[in-house]
């Protein structure tokens, strides 16, 4: 569905002293400045798959993704949607996407919400049926009925989302692209907005790429990762293959009757507050069963709780693996 082949893409940039002197010198002599923004990707989509894009801010993602819609050109490399070259044939390429920006809306401010939609119909030459259904199924999942009549302007931040999720399926696209769209949101809209995630992809089969900061977005959606930094792929693969991967640890938090913590030799105790200890151990060499059973011989205790190893875990381990460098 997607072909990402050895893409790259460079910005240049003017950079201007700081201060007023440097602004003054400015006008003699400025320096030019490459930022490499994106820097030799190389991956493939299928049909169907949800994919979370991650990575910290200013690692290409929004690039990436520009790229990927036809809205910005590769410096090199190319981008191939359904077997089309999105620079080369955009026009006809286009018809198979569809993308929302969480910062930037498409919808017009000064319409209503369903002269809005009218508008893409025409643009996008969506036949009725087709429309009124595709309607329906957004009424549905987003229940966007009762906004349809709102003026854009006067919508909240969660309504006009929802209003641009619809707006991105009317041409029923096959890929849809979304970029921190849960930037901000209500905790209400942001479950409308996995809601119509998952619905989609259920019935429509439509490919995801979502670059997201919110990780229950990633582990409530995503079966596949790909994390970016630097313009570069760190990891890119099935989320709990990574994790065991990388972190196969799990934590177990115990509360004891008093703060005399016991130690266990196959366990790192991480952290000691009071009567709470925190001890870290490794899947292949102790269960947790056993753990608790040794640490409940020698000291009784009042509760417990075990925590896997986080996709925050990943993202850390996989920034790290970068700062190592
Ligand atoms: N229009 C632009 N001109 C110059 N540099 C840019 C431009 N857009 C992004 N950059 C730079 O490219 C890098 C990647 O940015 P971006 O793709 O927005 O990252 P992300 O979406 O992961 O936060 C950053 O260093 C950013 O400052
Ligand atoms: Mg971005």
């Amino acid at each position: 569905m997607i072909r990402v082949n050895d893409l790259h893409k460079e910005y240049h940039v003017v950079k201007k002293g700081q201060g007023l002197s440097g602004a003054v010198k400015g006008l003699f002599k400025s320096e030019k400045l490459t930022v490499n923004a994106v820097n030799g990707l190389n991956f493939h989509i299928n049909e169907g798959e949800i994919v979370g894009f991650i990575g910290p801010n200013g690692s290409g993602k929004s690039t990436t993704i520009k790229m990927m819609t036809g809205i910005l050109t590769p410096t090199s490399g190319e981008v191939l949607i359904n077997g089309q070259n999105i620079t080369k044939h955009r026009k006809e390429a286009v018809r198979d996407i569809g993308v929302v920006f969480g910062q930037r809306t498409q919808l017009n401010w000064d319409l209503r919400l369903e002269e809005s939609f009218e508008l893409l119909r025409h643009i996008y030459r969506i036949d009725k049926k087709q429309y009124s259904e595709t309607l329906e199924v957004m009424d549905e999942i987003l229940g966007i009925g009762e906004i349809l009549s709102k003026p854009v302007r006067q919508m909240s931040l969660g309504q006009r989302m929802k209003g641009d999720l619809a707006a991105s399926m009317l041409h029923s696209p096959k890929v849809l692209f979304l970029d921190e769209p849960t930037i901000g949101l209500d905790v209400g809209t942001k479950y409308s907005l996995r809601k119509f995630i998952k619905e989609i992809n259920r019935l429509r089969k439509t490919t995801v790429i979502l670059t997201t900061h919110d990780l229950g977005d990633i582990q409530q959606l995503c079966e596949r990762i790909i994390i970016i930094n630097s313009g570069v792929i760190m990891e890119d693969g099935n989320l709990s293959e990574i994790v065991e991967r990388i972190a196969p640890y799990r934590t177990l938090k115990v509360e004891f009757y008093d703060s005399d913590i016991p130690k266990h030799e196959r366990a790192e105790l991480i952290s000691e507050d009071n009567n709470v200890a925190c001890y870290k151990f490794f899947k292949s060499e102790l269960t947790a069963a056993e753990l608790i059973r040794d640490l409940s011989g020698e000291k009784a205790i009042k509760d417990i709780s075990i925590e896997e190893a986080g996709i925050d875990d990943i993202i850390r381990i996989a920034y790290g693996i970068k700062n190592v460098e």
